[in-house]
């Protein structure tokens, strides 16, 4: 198999969700040979490494994020030998695989888990573990211990009564979360990542890496509600965890990246410095949460671009100046389609109309910026949010509880479902859309998850190769993001659109005597650009037919003014 080296400030990361990519036997759920059967179409795109979200052997209470055995592959998904398979078959085409660790939390089904609740001392150290409030003794739950809250809603405690004892969890009760205090915890996720290392593993994507170390005392968030993520980020021991997890798992220099909730600037600059050998770049998530009403994302509002534009400011030069790595990403499983989001509701599969706009805006925009950028699968054919009719297309279990919470606080069925569609996590995980057919020519069979309608205009066939499409605009910003030293190498500075421009977010990238100017435009409207120092400078790009008029932006225009 060729070795594979590449420079991830180079690099374009693709990211599979595996369930719902291509399925080759015709269950509705995607599948690992189906991975390999697509491998010309990722080489055409021009993709580095591909993330693989979990396919480990899971009761898939979260998707896969509830892992049962972290060693396997789980027989929905195919066999080992499919997955030496991908490998090398990824291998031969320059592609390096990059799996997504969920060391955080096991699921209750893991051995682990198992093995305590029969009784084993040594695995119930594996978990945080308390006695309840005010219980009375043995027996007695009482209360939960704190008024933690967890990610999908309800209480961050469960009672498990062959314990006697309530469990930590995070994310769903099904996930109880690790302890990463015991050494040998920690000892037993570095073999795991090695395990995979040695199995031809170029890379590697940390689920919540950085919740893993708890604050020493356990106890309540002070004031009513218990959002206890913001108390638990970046805890006292986390930069000491990775780095030891990196050395002894043998993966320093490998291209890794950390998914940071709750995060700030100044431990993702600590979490990405070569210097610090921890992780090559992270995944922060404040520029998405720029349409959350009062921060709430179960309330609906428009997305404040001037609060964005200040975001990517601050990470884009606070990175920078501090010696850190971004990932750049609209996108995941675990978000609604940016081109949704951001008002691309016009036109769909058409060229001409706001869909096509906004993508290709949207695209430029995160392939120019300063890190690496990562294409979650669909967003180069333009794939917008699933637009389901009725509740019970929803799979995910964050969006059933939301929906539930909803109706609970007074809002009408018809209400709860257009705020899941918009934010549901399932608008980012329906089956990736081949072509036309019924079934998306994702499946044969019926899928998982529907297959949102418009697929019938926005799909591969109808784009790989034609001249002017999503896809095509994609493989040419690839192709940029490889060959250009200002792009993958170059300072990053934002610049001042002008008073006339207050939905436009404009930057450029300067290294030697080069010079790159871009100027996106988030507005549904034309507006007036001030002037950004780029008189005479030729257009590299745009997402318009024909050159830009002069000094203005047209709805949801991008502009790339400069020689690459
Ligand atoms: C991460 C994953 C998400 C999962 C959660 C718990 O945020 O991306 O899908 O639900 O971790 O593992």
């Amino acid at each position: 198999m060729a070795e594979i080296e590449k420079d991830f400030r180079r690099s374009v990361v693709y990211q599979i969700y595996v369930k719902s990519f291509c399925d080759s036997n015709g269950d509705g759920l995607g599948d690992l040979p189906g991975i390999t059967s697509k491998l010309d179409y990722l080489a055409t795109l021009g993709a580095d490494y591909l993330w693989l979200t979990p396919f480990y052997p899971s009761p898939q209470r979260d998707n896969g994020y509830d892992v049962a055995d972290y060693c396997a592959v789980d027989p929905r998904y195919g066999t080992m030998g499919d997955f030496d398979e991908l490998v090398a078959a990824a291998g031969e085409r320059g592609i390096g695989i990059m799996l997504d660790m969920v060391l955080c939390h096991t699921s209750v089904d893991h051995e682990w888990f198992r093995r305590a609740c029969a009784g084993e001392r040594r695995y119930q150290a594996y978990y945080i573990l308390r006695d309840g409030r005010g219980s009375s003794g043995p027996g007695d739950p009482g209360e939960p211990p704190t008024n933690w809250e967890c990610a999908f809603g309800g209480s961050a405690w469960r009672w498990e009564p062959r314990l006697g004892k309530w469990y930590l969890h995070m994310h769903d009760p099904s996930q109880p979360d690790l302890d990463w205090t015991n050494p040998e915890v920690r000892a037993a996720c570095a073999d795991v990542v090695r395990f995979w290392r040695e199995r031809g593993v170029r890379g590697f994507r940390f689920d919540v890496i950085n919740l893993i170390s708890k604050p020493e005392v356990i106890e309540d968030v002070p004031g009513s509600g218990g959002a206890c993520r913001a108390l638990v980020a970046d805890g006292p021991h986390v930069h000491e965890y990775l780095r030891e997890l990196v050395e002894r798992a043998g993966i320093d220099g490998m291209v890794t990246v950390g998914e940071m909730a709750s995060t700030d600037l100044e431990n993702c600059i600590r979490y990405t410095r070569p210097e610090d050998h921890e992780l090559s770049m992270s995944f922060s998530f404040h520029h998405l949460k720029v349409d959350y009403a009062g921060g709430d994302k179960w309330a609906l509002a428009d997305p404040d671009i001037s609060a964005l534009r200040d975001i990517l400011r601050s990470w884009q030069e606070g990175m920078q100046a501090g010696g850190g790595w971004n990932a750049l990403f609209w996108d995941n499983h675990d978000q609604p389609r940016a081109v949704t989001r951001f008002g691309g509701r016009e036109g769909i599969g058409e060229r001409g109309g706001s869909w096509e706009h906004v993508g290709k805006m949207l695209a430029a925009m995160s392939f120019l910026m300063k890190g690496t950028p990562y294409v979650f699968e669909g967003d180069e054919l333009g794939m917008t949010n699933a637009g389901y009719d009725s509740i019970d297309k929803f799979d995910d279990v964050e969006s059933k509880n939301a929906y539930r919470m909803l109706l609970e606080r007074g809002a009408t069925r018809e209400e709860a479902l257009d705020v899941v569609n918009e934010r549901s996590r399932d608008n980012g995980r329906t089956p990736m859309q081949w072509t036309a057919e019924p079934g998306a020519g994702f499946t044969t069979g019926t899928p998982w998850l529907a297959v949102p309608a418009t697929h019938a205009l926005v799909n591969a066939e109808a784009e790989v190769g034609v001249e002017g499409s999503m896809f095509e605009y994609y493989r040419r910003l690839v192709a940029l993001r490889h060959a250009s030293d200002v792009v993958a190498l170059g300072d990053v500075r934002f610049l001042d659109a002008g008073p006339a421009a207050p939905r436009v977010i404009a930057f450029e990238r300067t290294l030697g005597e080069k010079r790159l100017v871009v100027a996106c435009s988030f507005d549904g409207a034309s507006c007036e650009l001030a002037d950004l120092g780029c008189d005479g400078m030729p257009v590299l790009l745009g997402n318009y037919d024909g050159v830009p008029a002069a000094g203005v932006l047209r709805p949801y225009e991008a502009v790339v003014w400069g020689e690459a």
